[in-house]
């Protein structure tokens, strides 16, 4: 546990602490997801569009909790600790390919049955995209695209990994899931960082804002170097949800934000609508992504 953790916790919030890591796996997460943003075709075929919209009656209260302690502790001070510790790269350095396989010891166990490993969603995100016949760097982003969630196997938090990102250092958007919680967070009263455009200028581009802690951002500065642009922007905002599909902070954009934004919404369907019981053939498609990722990764990655 890091002392900021035990700062915060010391401010009378214990009673958000009956458990550090309340979902019961990181794909609950996305399940949630599921939920918020079903896939427009599976609500065509099987489903009423209020069935789906059934969102505050069936949210899991894992979920909820898991945004609760999210909110709360997504601090700009929080932020800028983690930056300083993981963009030093320091952690651990492997062969592309045991990368995957360390992520995969991220080991779901309330459903180990029916839940695929986390090479298998990557997999089935990259082989969506290539299917539609997409540029290769896309193909290779939807294979990298939550590699950062090795954090939690660093220690972190599921809150400081998963769930929706969202600017910190500014007035939070009611655009954010569950918004209420935000009045948990310290900054929240704050006043260089509560107003409309806190510690930024109006209009100065995402680049210049910062974004709560988690596997985008990670994975974003790991494969900054080896993507072009279009991809980088997929990496590092795919969970920036109150942005690419809610359309908030506007405030904060720049022109070259704007011309990015359609990017990063043609990946998130292939993120969200891809998942499938059945695995992809690994022996089949190795020689392919074997080319692919000597192209666009370094022979060993560093976290
Ligand atoms: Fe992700
Ligand atoms: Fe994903």
């Amino acid at each position: 546990m890091s002392k900021h953790f035990k700062t915060l916790t010391d401010m009378n919030t214990t009673d958000l602490l009956p458990q550090t890591n309340p979902l019961l796996s990181l794909d609950e997460w996305e399940d949630d997801l599921l939920v918020r943003y079903p896939d427009p075709e599976t609500i065509a075929q099987n489903k009423t569009k209020e069935e789906f919209r059934d969102y505050e009656n069936t949210v899991r209260d894992t979920v909820r909790e898991f945004y609760k302690l999210n909110h709360t502790y997504q601090t700009y001070d929080f932020v800028m600790e983690k930056r300083n510790d993981y963009l030093k790269f320091d952690k651990k350095q492997m062969p592309v390919w045991d990368a995957f396989q360390f992520l995969n010891q991220l080991v779901d166990d309330s459903d180990p049955d029916t839940d695929l490993d986390q090479f298998q969603h990557l997999l089935q995100t990259s082989e969506a995209i290539r299917r539609d016949g997409h540029p290769d760097w896309m193909v290779a982003v939807g294979l990298l695209h939550d590699l950062g969630k090795v954090l939690c196997l660093f220690g972190e938090p599921q809150w400081a990994v998963v769930g929706d990102t969202f600017p910190v250092g500014c007035a939070y958007s009611d655009k954010v899931v569950y918004p209420e919680f935000f009045s948990l967070n310290p900054d929240y009263n704050n006043e260089a960082y509560n107003t409309k455009y806190g510690v930024y200028e109006p209009n100065c581009g995402l680049r210049n804002v910062t974004m709560s802690w988690g596997h985008d951002e990670y994975i974003y500065h790991i494969a900054k170097e080896r993507i072009p642009e279009e991809g980088l922007y997929m990496l590092r905002y795919h969970s920036f949800y109150a942005w690419h599909r809610e359309g908030a902070y506007d405030h904060l954009l720049d022109d070259h934000d704007r011309a990015m934004l359609k990017w990063v919404k043609l990946f998130n369907p292939y993120d969200l609508y891809s998942k499938n019981p059945t695995p992809p053939n690994w022996n089949e498609l190795k020689p392919y992504y074997e080319n692919l990722v000597s192209k666009y990764l370094p022979a060993e990655i560093k976290f």
